[in-house]
């Protein structure tokens, strides 16, 4: 018999940014957990979101697809407002939508700036608070932000996003300290290199490049799969993790133990 402290059979998951990469697999995990999972991204990516929402179908679990751009705080709050009436209820937000913006910091515009730390920190904020006052109602919740292994060691060409991320980690201590009264556990996972559409997208690297990168910095030796992020998701969002809150769990293939 599976353990039931991981059990997320009745609670019902929004995730964000979740048509492909990270975001599809734990809204797929979380589904697989037992969760219904509300599928979310900004309008460009509805379709490719759908092809997530078929997914957590495919396992058993109800989802449905929102239109939720993090960067329009009306579309969070429709979002948001959407699950509640569908589903009926929100236990398990996952704010998981990022971008990144590679750019030595001496050539980072005002734009670039905005773009990572909008999308990546405020972002994330607003979907907390917008989720904390449904969860609140309901007697608490569970609140996980994607932040990254770069919250933590930083990386050169990537100033905004190390900030970005960095901010996702403290910020996720700062609302676990207010919301902890309310039964709200607020936590952030913290992936190393991850193979996503995303990182591939931005990747310049050469193979070769690649190999003595990972040698130098990657005891695992190899970038991650979105899948291996999903345990930590499902246990952060389930019974078991209900003294676990305001912690950052790395899963980095080892980046930060060197
Ligand atoms: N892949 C990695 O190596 C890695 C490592 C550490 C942290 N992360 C973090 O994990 C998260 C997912 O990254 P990924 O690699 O899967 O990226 P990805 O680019 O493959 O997917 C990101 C998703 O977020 C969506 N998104 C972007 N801006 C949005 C917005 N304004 N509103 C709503 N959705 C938006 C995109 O449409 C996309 O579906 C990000 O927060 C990223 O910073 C990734």
């Amino acid at each position: 018999m599976p353990y039931a402290g991981l059990d997320l059979e009745g609670k019902v998951a929004l995730v964000t940014g979740s048509a492909r990469g990270i975001g599809r697999a734990l809204a797929v995990g979380l589904a697989q957990a037992g969760a219904t999972v509300a599928v979310s991204d900004m309008p460009s990516r509805l379709d490719l979101a759908r092809e997530t929402q078929a997914q957590i179908e495919a396992v058993g679990r109800s989802s449905a697809t929102y239109s939720l751009d993090v960067l329009d705080l009306k579309s969070i709050g429709d979002s948001i407002d959407g699950v509640v009436s569908d589903f009926g209820r929100l236990d398990i937000l996952v704010s998981n939508a990022g971008v990144r913006v590679r750019r030595p910091a001496l050539e980072v515009t005002e734009d670039d700036w905005d773009e990572v730390i909008d999308t990546n920190l405020k972002g994330v904020f607003f979907c907390a608070q917008a989720a904390a006052k449904i969860m609140i109602g309901q007697g608490g919740g569970r609140i996980i932000n994607i932040s990254s292994q770069l919250a933590l060691v930083a990386r050169e060409n990537r100033v905004a996003y190390c900030a970005s991320k960095a901010g996702v980690a403290n910020m996720t201590r700062a609302l676990a300290l207010e919301w902890a009264r309310y039964g709200i556990t607020v936590n952030a996972i913290g992936p190393g290199p991850t193979e996503t559409p995303g990182l591939l997208d931005a990747d310049t690297q050469t193979e070769d490049e690649l190999q003595r990168d990972l040698a130098a910095h990657m005891p695992l030796g190899r970038r991650m799969q979105p899948e291996e992020l999903v345990g930590a998701a499902v246990y952060l969002a389930s019974p078991s993790a209900s003294a676990t809150t305001g912690h950052l769990l790395v899963v980095d293939g080892g980046w930060t133990a060197i």
